[in-house]
């Protein structure tokens, strides 16, 4: 167990007025789930493969097969996890604000199933498939038992609707966060090694508009230094006890 986690007076007080709250999550929040991170060490997902050879669209094309059944393999996994207790806790925050607003980098629907009003997904969405070709969006995860399934309307291949390295990200959901991070009072940066862009530059459009910057990941980041409040664990035992403290005074 995590040593106790006291919410310090000055961000009390910021968080006791505040209306504009925007979260951004990465792969570290689902870790207490047991869906693998990114970076870690040993168990990151890139520690033990080649991003170029699994997460770019010039791989998909040269494997399709392996690339398809590399995101069946992720999926598989966090079909079998569930939200943890800090997927948990963000769902109980939002509710505390009047503007809040969840930016995840995951794919694996975990603050969905924990019952998130609103998650906008930056990096799209394991449980979705796009044409390749044509960049529609096919709802659900077609079998059709060839592996990448086909296109239902054209006949090209379908592809994990998640964003590759090279790809740009939804238009959509990258200009909804981008106006959320500027116009938040607090914005909290967990789980992410805040080393993708265009995701990790949101930290500081929120600080540079004079949002407070609270960070939860149990090692340093490129973000650590700029952030106001740090709080060095993880994010499954952190969280709870921040938002019961939360709770205390908005709730
Ligand atoms: P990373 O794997 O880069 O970073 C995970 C972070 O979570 C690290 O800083 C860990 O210290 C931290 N962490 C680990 N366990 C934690 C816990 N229990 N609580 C809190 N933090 C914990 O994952 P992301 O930052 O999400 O993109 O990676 C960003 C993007 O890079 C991903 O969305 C993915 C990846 O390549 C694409 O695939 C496009």
């Amino acid at each position: 167990m995590a040593s106790a986690v006291e919410l310090p007076p000055s961000l009390r007080r910021v968080l006791q007025s505040a209306e504009r709250v925007v979260v951004l999550t990465g792969a570290g929040i689902s870790a207490e789930s047991g869906v693998p991170t990114f970076r870690d060490a040993q168990t990151g997902l890139w520690s033990n493969y080649r991003a170029e050879d699994l997460a770019t669209p010039a791989a998909f094309l040269a494997r399709p097969r392996l690339v398809w059944d590399w995101y069946v393999f992720r999926r598989s996994l966090t079909e079998r996890a569930s939200p943890n207790q800090g997927h948990l806790a963000l769902a109980r925050l939002a509710e505390l604000f009047a503007d809040f607003t969840l930016l995840t980098q995951n794919v694996d629907g975990l603050h969905q199933r924990a019952g998130q009003p609103e998650v906008i997904e930056l990096h799209g969405n394991l449980y979705e498939t796009r044409c390749f070709d044509e960049g529609r969006v096919v709802t659900g995860v077609l079998d059709d038992g060839s592996s990448p399934p086909r296109c239902p309307d054209c006949g090209g291949l379908l592809r994990p609707a998640v964003v590759w390295f090279g790809e740009s990200l939804p238009a959509a959901a990258l200009a909804k966060a981008e106006r959320a991070a500027r116009a938040s009072q607090v914005f909290f940066s967990i789980g992410t090694s805040s080393l993708v862009q265009p995701a990790a530059g949101l930290a500081g459009l929120a600080k540079g508009q004079g949002a407070l910057l609270i960070e939860i990941n149990p090692t340093a980041t490129p973000l650590t230094p700029h952030a106001d409040h740090v709080f060095s664990g993880p994010a499954g035992q952190v969280l709870p006890q921040l938002v019961q403290q939360i709770e205390a005074f908005r709730g």
